[in-house]
């Protein structure tokens, strides 16, 4: 059977979903009764928000002529006879179009020869695209540009095909124009994907098979199953695996005897073999999740060379996430790794906070990740969270002879054993201690309407951006470039990026590096006590102005408790914003009538005394909704 491995990239919302859904009926994968909408959305989270969060892979059988669909709509006219007498293996990877899932992507195209590239006809290219596309083309991968939703009545292909044609420097006839929701278009895709994409071919060319060339799969994706161990996907690179063999992981040195092989359909089914070129799945029984490592390689001989796995991807946004019940914590460790099993995104690491007790601190790709991670862990692991303010890693250079009497041992760079990578505020040392603090910028890029520049750059360099450059994709749209930190776009940028741009506006970063900046750690003191789960790290021009947001905010946030409680930003010693939470007050002279008014004032008094002491020993509960007021900056 001929093989094509392909994936659909494209910018959130613009019909990947969509286009699988028509695959899998014009191939005949699914009956019409099996079928749902967006059916590669396999978690119920997916399917609920309308977003791809996870790669799903799905093997389709394709007899070009054959199908009853194409006779009837007389298709078949598009295939020459040699095509009508192949049967193709087309393996498709549905993958997330929101930058946060970028990693998704990416090892989707590593498992891929080629991409289709899906632009919405009545949007246009937009900054994710861009950032994807290059990858793709990092990648080697054959590129088959398509416009989607040619039947929306806002549709203009003609200008999107030249935004195409100009970024891709390919022919306007090679551009194909589908809608698919109705279906139109479809088939003649799919003819352009085994005509375009050429069949996967071996990589160890220098020992033919049979002759001591060892098999090798390439590790792109794994999932633990409760019943069968770890279960990986694999991308055939050399060779071919079958059940009982015995195989080996070159980078965790492990060993396991395959215990199945198959496809995706897009369920599991089983097959005798998984071949040169092919997408499919191993089962390896392993019950040690960290075992089997996304990017890792399967080969049937210990000493095969292993593959280029993926580049380690650096989590840039970091938050403490803790059970809110104490003997929680069990729980969510044991969910957090299953989680980190199949997102290598994810890092996890255990942390211990006075306020909030045991927990691990967690790095994220960005916002979203952050916010599916917590609904996952609420949904399928029933865990109840408290997360705190998110953060990005910090570099925090010490002019101190003895760095680690400052922070933990562990927090030191191997490279630079002087300076501190933290990510959690409560962890940066006293002031005194801090030669330098280092904070990661990203190049950010913004697609938007001509209109709208003026809004964009304002609102970027109000986040301390420096405006790089501007190019027009076509008379009414440009692509914008800013170098800015990385901390001042993770919290609300986006939201505020839509707003600005009546909902047309979209981008993408990359990290381009860490830069010295006058970076202050910003204390809550609740009560006189600092709250450090509450504190966050901000340059000191924005000092005032965050803190004042911020006390004003937990004041909203906090419950009352029975006594005043004093909320203050401060800078070292120095307070640069207090608030006062009033106190919730009984009434305790609710049962006089008339009489003399000193009764009551006694009452009130005694009440007061009581409260006095009742502060000494007082508590202030940290609610979600006082971290929540921490990050929003609006
Ligand atoms: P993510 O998974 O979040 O990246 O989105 P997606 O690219 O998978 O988009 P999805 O397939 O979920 O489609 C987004 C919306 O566009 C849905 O409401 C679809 O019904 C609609 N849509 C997709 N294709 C077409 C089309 O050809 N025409 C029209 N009119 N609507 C379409």
């Amino acid at each position: 059977m001929d093989i094509r491995n392909f994936c659909i990239i494209a910018h959130i919302d613009h019909g990947k979903s969509t286009l699988a859904d028509r695959f899998l009926e014009v191939t005949g994968t699914l009956q019409k009764r099996e079928m749902r909408e967006q059916m590669l959305d396999m978690m119920d989270l997916e399917r609920e928000r309308g977003i791809t969060i996870k790669l799903t892979p799905v093997r389709m059988v394709w007899k070009p002529c054959h199908s009853e669909r194409s006779r009837r709509m007389n298709t078949t006219s598009h295939f020459d006879d040699a095509q009508c007498d192949t049967v193709y293996e087309l393996n498709l990877i549905d993958t997330p179009g929101h930058t946060d899932f970028r990693y998704e992507v990416s090892r989707s195209l590593a498992a891929c020869e080629g991409a289709i590239l899906l632009v919405d006809a009545s949007q246009g290219i937009q900054a994710q695209t861009l950032a994807v596309l290059t990858m793709a083309m990092e990648h080697d991968l054959v590129i088959i540009p398509v416009l989607n939703k040619i039947d929306l009545p806002a549709a203009d292909p003609e200008r999107v095909s030249e935004e195409v044609r100009r970024m891709l420097g390919c022919k306007k006839e090679d551009i194909l124009l589908i809608s698919a929701k109705e279906g139109r278009g479809v088939e003649k895709l799919l003819q352009a994907v085994v005509e375009r994409i050429p069949a996967p071919r071996p990589l160890t060319l220098a020992a033919p098979l049979g002759r001591g060339a060892s098999s090798r799969a390439l590790i792109f994706d794994a999932v633990m199953d409760t019943y069968r161990g770890v279960v990986a996907y694999v991308r055939v690179v050399d060779g071919s695996f079958r059940k009982g063999q015995e195989v080996f992981l070159l980078g965790t040195k492990g060993r396991f005897a395959v215990q199945d092989v198959g496809h995706f359909s897009p369920k599991y089914v089983a097959d005798d073999e998984l071949s040169l070129g092919s997408i499919g799945y191993m089962v390896t029984g392993a019950k040690d999740v960290k075992l089997v490592r996304v990017g890792d390689t399967v080969a049937d001989q210990a000493t095969a060379q292993p593959l280029t796995g993926y580049k380690h991807v650096q989590p840039m946004v970091f938050a403490g996430l803790y059970p809110s019940e104490a003997d929680g914590y069990p729980d969510l460790r044991d969910a957090l790794e299953k989680l980190a099993l199949n997102d290598a995104a994810l890092s996890i690491e255990h942390e211990r906070n006075a306020a909030l007790g045991n927990g691990f601190r967690c790095g994220f790709l960005g916002l979203l990740h952050m916010d599916i991670i917590q609904e996952r862990l609420e949904r399928e692991y029933d865990c109840d969270l408290v997360i705190t303010a998110p953060s990005v890693l910090y570099e925090v250079k010490l002019g101190v002879r003895q760095p680690a009497g400052v922070v933990r041992s562990s927090l030191l760079k191997s490279d630079e054993p002087d300076t501190a990578q933290i990510s959690n505020p409560a962890d940066f040392p006293d002031a005194s201690c801090i030669a330098e603090i280092r904070e990661p910028w990203v190049v950010l890029e913004i697609v938007c309407r001509s209109q709208d520049i003026g809004a964009v750059m304002m609102l970027t360099q109000e986040r301390r951006g420096t405006y790089l450059g501007l190019e027009y994709l076509d008379a009414n749209r440009a692509l914008l470039k800013f170098e800015v930190p990385l901390q001042s776009i993770i919290l609300d940028y986006f939201d505020q990026l839509k707003s600005a741009t009546a909902g047309y506006g979209s981008m993408s970063y990359e990290p381009m590096g860490y830069r010295a900046g006058d970076l202050v750690k910003l204390t809550i003191l609740l009560l006189g006590d600092s709250a450090e789960a509450l504190s966050t790290i901000v340059h000191r021009s924005e000092a005032h102005a965050v803190g004042a947001i911020v006390c004003k905010r937990l004041k909203e946030a906090l419950p009352k408790a029975q006594f005043e409680i004093p909320i203050q930003a401060a800078i070292g010693a120095k307070v640069v914003a207090r608030e006062t939470l009033g106190a919730m007050r009984k009434d305790v002279t609710g049962y006089l009538y008339g009489g003399d008014v000193s009764r009551k004032l006694k009452l009130l008094k005694k009440q007061k005394k009581g409260k006095k002491r009742m502060k000494q020993m007082g508590k202030v509960q940290l609610t979600q909704e006082a971290f929540l007021s921490v990050i929003r900056r609006d």
